[in-house]
């Protein structure tokens, strides 16, 4: 046996944070990918060569739940940089457990990397692993209580990276902190966030662009409000305001890795030029990449 299959990157468009707390967010899977080859080998072998995963806890976790006790060489490739935080521990969980059970299905599928990256980082909503296995643009609520395919046929967005390695889980700690300091003032903002995921989802389904950046400018001032941007992320958020984005945002935990705008295609040269003068990186990347396949 050899088979490799692929599975996408991710990047939150609205509702992180408040997602951890069982309200909804929407996640696009982006057109970067990584890939995992697995070919069978003596038995009770197990070779593992993955440059790209920084942790290789959730390849062996992933062995453990469907290796079957077979040998195996297990290599990966990536055409994105872990740099971003793009989800690169999720998309490798999500391929790997395909590649060991080809012809599961997505709920299944859902469930079992769920597990194992809760398992392992101990928190998270499981919104990036819903974009690894199901791609396109999703609304997702905690867990996968529900797991929606939004049609949409492309996303006017530019991805600026902070150049700061942002960590989830020290993101993810702030938060509780500061709601174990303010429970109503926190659960408050998590409620707004909420409202405006709702009314961003109409919003995007309609392709009403102006809007949804407005609801990003919102949503920003919340996450600003919950403790998670930085200055950076600021910088690069008023910079690309100032050329004319619809809206912009920090994407993901903050702290510092990217931040996303929404922009009119006449607006989006002049937008990626701010950042760049800002120190930002554009990140080349489009949105509503395909779910985990099988490549061979
Ligand atoms: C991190 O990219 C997004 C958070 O909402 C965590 C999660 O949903 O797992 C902060």
């Amino acid at each position: 046996m050899n088979i490799t299959v692929s599975a996408p990157g991710k990047l939150m468009l609205l509702g992180e944070h408040a997602v951890v707390y069982g309200r909804p967010c929407i996640v696009a899977a982006v057109n970067e990918r990584l890939s995992v080859t697995i070919e069978e080998i003596d038995e009770g072998k197990i070779i593992i060569d993955a440059p790209q995963v920084k942790d290789t806890r959730f390849v062996d976790a992933a062995i453990k739940t469907w290796g079957d006790g077979r040998g195996l060489r297990i290599s990966t490739k990536s055409t994105f940089s872990g740099k971003y935080g793009l989800g690169s521990s999720s998309a490798v969980t999500v391929a790997t457990l395909k590649a060991l059970k080809p012809s599961v299905d997505n709920r299944t599928l859902f469930d079992a990397a769920y597990r194992i990256v809760f398992d392992i980082q101990g928190k998270g909503s499981g919104f990036d692993v819903a974009a690894a296995v199901y791609g396109g643009i999703l609304y997702f609520v905690t867990g996968g209580k529900i797991i929606e395919q939004m049609k949409i046929d492309s996303l006017p967005l530019v991805v600026g990276y902070s150049g700061v390695k942002a960590d989830t889980v020290t993101l993810i700690e702030q938060v509780v902190q500061k709601k174990k300091e303010n429970p109503q003032k926190v659960e408050r903002i998590f409620d707004a966030i909420a409202k405006l995921v709702e009314e961003a989802k109409a919003n995007m389904l309609e392709s009403d662009w102006e809007r949804v950046g407005k609801l990003m400018d919102f949503n920003q001032e919340y996450l600003r409000d919950l403790g998670v941007s930085s200055d950076k992320l600021e910088q690069l958020i008023s910079a690309a305001k100032s050329a004319g984005a619809y809206g912009a945002k920090l994407s993901g935990a903050g702290g510092g890795d990217c931040m996303i705008c929404l922009v009119s295609e006449d607006k989006r040269k002049a937008v990626e030029k701010v950042i760049q003068e800002v120190g930002g990186e554009v990140v080349d990347i489009t949105a509503n990449a395909e779910g985990v396949r099988v490549e061979q």
